[in-house]
């Protein structure tokens, strides 16, 4: 039997938008350590590995920020605290149930666009 892959990758953006750029960043004084703490609270659950955290740059939703994006699935959590990422590792990543209230309105994050129907779009 190989090496299992991964359940879920979560991703969290850890882009510190410099002073004076137009668009807040996800990653301020008081979120800075959100990384940290998913880290965290996937290894005292006991698992990491099968559960594989990642530091991003930004996903061009710094207005909802701080979000993470879990795959699979590509449910974007947005407006995250330390609190709401407990609540989510315990019932989304283990649990099996999307926390729905935390998901990004589909206004930010609505169904993806596919490569062909992006290039037919753009007639090429
Ligand atoms: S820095 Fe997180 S979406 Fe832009």
């Amino acid at each position: 039997m190989g090496i299992p892959q991964p359940a879920f990758y979560i991703f969290k953006c850890e882009q510190s938008a410099p002073p004076g750029m137009p668009k807040p960043s996800c990653v301020t004084a008081s979120t800075q350590d959100l990384f940290q703490h998913l880290a965290q609270v996937i290894m005292k659950e006991g698992i990491m590995g099968t559960v594989q955290p990642i530091r991003t740059s930004c996903m061009n939703r710094c207005n909802a920020g701080p979000i993470m994006l879990v795959e699979p699935g590509r449910i974007m959590y947005a407006n995250l605290t330390k609190e709401k990422i407990d609540r989510i590792v315990a019932e989304h990543i283990i649990g099996g149930n999307v926390v729905e209230e935390y998901v990004i309105s589909s206004e930010l994050w609505d169904a993806p666009i596919t490569p062909a129907e992006m290039k037919k779009q753009m007639g090429r």
